[in-house]
């Protein structure tokens, strides 16, 4: 009955373990749970007051498919402002967060049998979104003491004459880690002379750690640009997760204008209230909150890095970005579905295996949560490492 390209769909194991937390909750359980891919912190008063100001103005329209002119003008500024970019207003559209413009984008580009490069551990939807579109996911696996981040030599390999479209996350999502100016060259010349196109996800942008510079791929060189679709949002970076707001930015016109086309076609404009409410955040009349809220996910990394420390037998990568730690528990266990359910069901701890992200072997720990929850977790989880048998 089913499609097949809806039966290649697989469930997302963040969500599923998720599910099984909110059982042990529902049983009355204190579940510490450190798999939220969302901030703990609300969104900022300036936006809600944004929000509230549309709805009683009445903007409760439809709207340009791309999105209304003010905010299309928002996120002109934004990327001037912050990545030194500079995009006409059509090369510009907003989605219903980032993973729409994603998977808009990789609708629009991937045909059967097209190969999508994606650098492993990945976000975990990337992989699904090229298989639903009928191409295939080709991995990089990356090596933890390289930070995680593919070499030139990797991605010059996995290059051949299928390869459409490259997907570079960075600070990335699982791991925190984020390419330097350098080595974000060095792969932009790998790409020179060839039609891969890039999505650069850069969700994770202001959530940045130790005054680590954050550069947009886009940025990076003349030839950068041409092939970049700069991917950001305001989810993790403006606390406004279920707002839905998502945005891209190419200079490949044609492209812009087909996924205006697919939009015009299923969701149309996304929500007219959240295209007035993300103003503020994208101009920088927030830029305050938005820094008390990096700044606290900096203390918590902190703490959070200096008590895994102390556990025997694990050990972390220090991220620079994002709000993730990817913990490496291969001297006690190679199944991680395997520890997280056990530590799920003896301590009451919720974590996501690495193997959701491509690499076994592995947790992610997402210090999205109070800093008496990270300390009572970690606890926890030293104890469960402690007397781990398997
Ligand atoms: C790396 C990365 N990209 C994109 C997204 C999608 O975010 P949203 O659709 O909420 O904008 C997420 C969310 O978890 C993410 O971690």
């Amino acid at each position: 009955m089913l499609s097949k390209r809806c039966q290649v769909l697989e469930e997302s194991l963040t969500l599923a373990i998720t599910a099984l937390a909110n059982d042990l909750k529902a049983k009355g359980e204190k579940v510490i749970s450190f798999s939220a891919g969302e901030p703990d912190f609300d969104t900022p008063i300036t936006i809600k007051k944004a929000a509230i100001k549309a709805i009683e103005q009445g903007c409760g329209k439809y709207t340009a498919v791309a999105g209304n002119q003010e905010i299309l003008k928002a996120i002109q500024t934004k990327f001037q402002r912050d990545n030194n970019l500079t995009y006409e207003l059509n090369e510009i559209i907003t989605n219903v967060g980032a993973k729409h413009s994603l998977f808009e984008c990789i609708e629009c580009l991937v045909e059967k049998d097209d190969e999508v490069i994606i650098p492993s551990p990945y976000w975990v939807s990337y992989p699904e979104m090229v298989k639903f579109a009928g191409g295939k996911p080709v991995f990089i696996e990356t090596k933890e003491e390289n930070g995680f981040k593919i070499t030139t030599s990797q991605l010059q390999k996995a290059i051949t004459e299928k390869t459409k479209v490259f997907i570079l996350n960075s600070p990335s999502n699982p791991v925190g880690s984020m390419y330097t100016k350098e080595e974000l060259l060095s792969l932009a010349k790998v790409l020179e002379g060839t039609d891969i196109i890039v999505l650069s996800d850069e969700m994770y942008e202001k959530l940045r750690y130790d005054r680590v510079e954050f550069y947009a791929f886009a940025s990076i060189s003349e030839d950068a640009l041409q092939r970049t679709v700069s991917i950001n949002g305001l989810s993790k970076c403006g606390a406004m997760p279920g707002w839905r707001f998502g945005y891209m930015a190419s200079k490949n016109k044609s492209l812009i204008s087909a996924v205006k086309r697919l939009q015009g076609q299923s969701t149309s404009n996304i929500c007219s209230i959240t295209q007035y409410a993300a103003i503020p955040a994208l101009t920088g009349q927030c830029d305050e909150e938005i820094e008390a809220m990096r700044a606290a996910f900096e203390k918590r990394r902190n703490l959070a890095l200096e008590m895994i420390s102390q556990i025997k037998n694990i050990n972390v990568y220090k991220p620079q970005g994002a709000f993730y730690l990817f913990i490496n528990i291969k001297n006690i266990e190679k199944d991680s579905m395997l520890f997280c359910k056990k530590l799920l069901e003896t301590q009451k701890v919720a974590i996501v295996p690495g193997v959701g992200f491509g690499m076994d072997g592995y947790f992610r720990l997402s210090y999205a949560t109070s800093t008496e929850n990270i300390k009572t977790g970690l606890e926890r989880i030293a104890q469960f490492v402690q007397t781990y048998k398997n």
